[in-house]
């Protein structure tokens, strides 16, 4: 008896999308899930980096609103500093800080912040977050 390859037949893989640079309208979840979830799961466990749904409840938490959240986001992205940080200071001891993502476009960083903002897991943790 020789063995039916219909797993093999099934796993044939869907070419990922190599779309680079989308040029005029920038789409923050094709960003996030070309550029940051590289290192940044949405929900825990996390991967290189806290999880998003944690990064951005710290940034909703500490800013009056999603544009001023965004912002300060955006500012983060393109200068990560440990002075700048928003995490707890185990967030840079354990993963290190995040390389600056200044390859971006303006409008992929705005739209990208604005899209994590929508991740954001608000619901857990009063404060007090546990990674
Ligand atoms: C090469 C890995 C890597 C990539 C790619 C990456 N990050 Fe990060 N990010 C990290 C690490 C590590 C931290 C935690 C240390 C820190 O805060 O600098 C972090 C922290 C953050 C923070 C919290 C900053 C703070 O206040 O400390 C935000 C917001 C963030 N990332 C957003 C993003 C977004 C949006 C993208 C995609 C455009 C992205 N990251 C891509 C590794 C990465």
């Amino acid at each position: 008896m020789r063995p039916i390859y219909l797993a093999l037949c099934a796993a044939i893989a869907v070419t990922p999308v190599a779309a680079q640079q989308k040029a005029a309208t920038a789409d923050g979840a094709q960003v996030f899930t070309m550029v940051c979830a590289m290192c940044h799961s949405v929900q825990p466990p996390a991967k290189a980096a806290p999880p998003m749904s944690h990064v951005t409840a710290y940034y909703l938490r500490k800013h009056v609103d999603t544009t001023a959240a965004a912002a300060a986001i955006v500012d983060y992205l393109k200068k990560p500093e440990a002075a700048r940080s928003l995490m707890p200071p185990m967030a840079i001891e354990r993963f290190g800080l995040m390389p600056a993502q200044s390859h971006l476009s303006d409008a992929q960083l705005d739209a990208v912040a604005r899209y994590v903002l929508t991740l954001a897991d608000t619901a857990h943790g009063h404060g007090r977050m546990r990674h």
